[in-house]
């Protein structure tokens, strides 16, 4: 159920208006729904209850300890990409064991610190990293599970800068290779094979590709298991789409469906790495109108959020839908939104129908729960902003704003 809704032509979250977000927490301002977050999860677990999985929420997604404490209370575990999000997810409560370890360049200390801490699985993208990752649990007297992410070659029909399964991208391993990899694992006492798997990109809407690298997944772990390897996982990634603008995105059960029948004939657990799919519906960017003005081409709002706060526009070309805080009877206009960094791509939306604002007038941002503040930069010097958990009819305060001095905390004169 949408958690942001209009409630007497003033939009809510929940029960609490954003109003008074605004006025006690200041903007710009991420507000998450707890209510949404939980529905999410329920949904994830209800969906994948027929069938052995372990369900792990990617961190990268949105990283605020409060998110990742409800996400991991409601049953989840976490796939990382650095130590940064290791640490904050062992701090909010994540169980070890059900902790999978992705990404294509992993430092020594990262690797260290996961395997003293006893992860479920390192996802291996290159023999390079087998081969540090063998040398490094020898020198901590540890067997490091691992599984192979395979690059299937698979067009994920999304933007091309979050599709991650096509040789022209830096991800995964080739199949041939990924075979090789195999035997060096079962050679090497210090490496336990226990998975493959592959993730093809993010915000997916079509399917057809998702089926088509189950299979081709089920298809090599077959191979694995006839040359006489063991196996306990395939792991099918994140990238399950949401709604932004007009998309159709399949359900949650259409998509466990064809993970379910793809992999239960091979018997092993299956494994996803959702993100966007958790957190992207359940936040919004609460702004507030700076000033409005106009070129002979065009109507600007502009607001005091901007590309540093929520770079997703700017750099994907991302829709985010915007609406104002208080419904008005007031005309609409089209608008472009724009924040205030000194870039022309600072646009959050460009011929927007709003109707008319005026500096001190609120609105948000929709959909800005996942690669929001997770992505947010100090660029113009500017602070992050301050996130909010909504629960009901109370919230309180899971970031506070950044403070000037914290802008040059770490620098020397
Ligand atoms: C390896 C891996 N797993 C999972 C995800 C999460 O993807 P999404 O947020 O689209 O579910 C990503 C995102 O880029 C990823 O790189």
């Amino acid at each position: 159920m949408d958690q942001f809704t209009y409630q007497h032509g003033e939009a809510h979250c929940e029960d609490v208006a954003l109003k008074t977000i605004a006025k006690e927490i200041g903007t710009p301002c991420y507000v998450y729904s707890k209510a949404s977050l939980s529905g999410q999860v329920k949904k994830l677990k209800d969906a994948f209850s027929a069938y052995p999985t372990l369900l792990c929420y990617a961190v990268k997604a949105n990283s605020n300890l409060s998110v990742l404490k409800e996400i991991f209370q409601d049953g989840m575990g976490a796939d990382i990409v650095s130590l940064g999000e290791l640490e904050r997810s062992l701090k909010a409560g994540v169980k070890p064991t059900e902790v999978v370890y992705s990404g294509v360049g992993k430092r020594e200390d990262e690797i260290l610190r996961a395997l003293d801490v006893g992860i479920y699985s390192f996802n291996v993208e290159s023999k390079a990293e087998l081969e540090n990752l063998a040398r490094l649990a020898k020198q901590r007297g540890k067997i490091a599970p691992i599984s192979l992410r395979i690059n299937p070659n698979i067009d994920a029909k999304t933007n091309p800068k979050i599709a991650t399964g096509l040789f022209s991208t830096k991800f995964g391993l080739v199949e041939s290779e990924a075979m090789e990899l195999v035997l060096f694992a079962q050679n090497n006492p210090n490496l336990e094979l226990k998975g493959v798997g592959c993730h093809i990109g993010s915000q997916i809407t079509d399917l057809k590709p998702m089926a088509e690298a189950v299979e081709r997944m089920v298809a090599f772990a077959r191979r694995i298991i006839a040359d006489g390897h063991k196996l306990e996982f395939i792991d099918m990634g994140g990238g399950l789409g949401i709604v932004y603008d007009k998309e159709i995105p399949p359900s949650i059960d259409q998509y466990a469906e064809i993970l379910i029948s793809a992999v239960k004939p091979l018997g092993l657990r299956l494994l996803i790495e959702p993100g966007r799919w958790v957190v992207g519906n359940a936040g919004i960017l609460l702004c507030t109108v700076l000033a409005t003005k106009k070129t002979p081409k065009k109507s600007f709002v502009i607001v005091d959020g901007a590309m540093n706060d929520l770079v997703r526009p700017a750099m994907y070309d991302s829709f985010h839908a915007i609406q104002p805080v208080l419904l008005s009877e007031g005309i609409e206009g089209i608008h472009d939104v724009v924040g205030p960094v000194c870039e022309t791509g600072d646009i959050f939306g460009s011929d927007r129908s709003l109707p008319a604002m005026n500096a001190g007038d609120l609105l948000y941002l929709r959909s800005a729960g996942a690669y929001g503040s997770t992505m947010a930069s100090n660029y113009n010097s500017r602070t992050k902003p301050a996130e909010v958990m909504v629960e009901g009819a109370q919230f309180k305060t899971v970031r506070r704003r950044e403070k000037l001095e914290d802008l040059w905390r770490d620098e020397e004169l």
